[in-house]
């Protein structure tokens, strides 16, 4: 496996590739990684000739007071754990390659980009879109690899490529668990013992509620005030968001039919989760 740094090496790598009629599956992250992202470089593994992992801490997708200097930063860690699962290169870019002097061009998903997380975290989805759009023009990939867990990021990202017209497969694979149900995620790493404990509780919540509408609950409201109540009964965690929403356009529904995602967001000390359950209406 090799670790490219820099970004014509990619290209022409990726060109390569291209040429010999070799297709390339892409699991873009930032790092830290962990059980989720494994499973995505698997599913590339199993479906394409070439893998490919980023690994770059966007500053883009940072707002000024988020946990950028913080984010956990640990290549050779990275680079092992993904060589163990048949990763043939590791791309990790420094932040003056992807974004040289004088680049000033932002891709922004409008509506979609603005709502929910967007509304909480201003400018981190025009980050987020920014950054994948460059690296999908690097890298060139056949199809690309999100987690369900970002349910929000993969909407958006789907939405773009559809957009632009970028001649990639986006493929969305189920959030990865621990066994309290927690959604995996890089951030969990700051928690505290207690803290991690307590956060368990997001999935229940999710998982009550979803019960809930298979005995026959139809109130949106009804059941947001479930969630908030059985989250609240930690007493370190923080609700933010609670959202019931139309799977595809991710506007809330004011009636319970179809498929619908629910959406949560709470903070836990300094650490902020998401989690969501996709739930179909019958
Ligand atoms: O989900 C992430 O880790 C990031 O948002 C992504 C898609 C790698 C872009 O920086």
């Amino acid at each position: 496996m090799r670790v490219i740094r820099r970004v014509k090496e990619m290209v022409k790598a990726a060109e390569r590739w291209r040429r010999r009629g070799a297709t390339i599956g892409f699991v873009p992250t930032m790092g830290a990684l962990h059980e989720g992202h494994l499973s995505l470089i698997r599913a590339a593994r199993r479906e394409h000739d070439v893998v490919v992992v980023s690994v770059f801490v966007n500053p883009l997708q940072f707002g000024p007071t988020e946990d950028f200097a913080r984010y956990p930063r640990d290549l050779p860690r990275d680079a092992r754990l993904a060589a163990s699962e048949g990763t043939d290169v590791v791309f990790a870019p420094e932040a003056s390659e992807m974004y040289p002097a004088g680049c000033c061009t932002r891709v922004e998903v409008e509506g979609l980009s603005h709502r929910l997380e967007g509304a909480m975290r201003p400018g981190h989805f025009r980050g987020v879109t920014t950054v994948v759009a460059t690296l999908f023009h690097i890298v060139q990939p056949t199809t690309a690899y999100f987690g369900q867990k970002d349910y929000q990021q993969a909407a958006i990202i789907k939405r773009m490529v559809q957009d632009l017209r970028l001649p990639v497969r986006v493929r969305v694979l189920p959030t990865i668990r621990e066994l309290d149900g927690l959604a995996m995620s890089s951030r969990h790493a700051s928690l505290s013992q207690t803290e991690r404990r307590q956060a368990g509780v997001l999935f229940r919540a999710l998982t009550s509620a979803e019960d809930a509408i298979h005995d026959g609950e139809r109130d949106p409201h009804r059941l947001r005030r479930r969630i908030s109540r059985l989250i609240q009964q930690q007493p370190r965690l923080r609700v933010q968001a609670i959202a019931i929403v139309d799977a595809v356009t991710l506007e809330p529904v004011k009636a319970l039919t179809g498929r619908v995602a629910i959406l949560v967001a709470a903070r836990l000390g300094r650490t902020r989760l998401i989690d969501n359950l996709l739930v179909d209406v019958t």
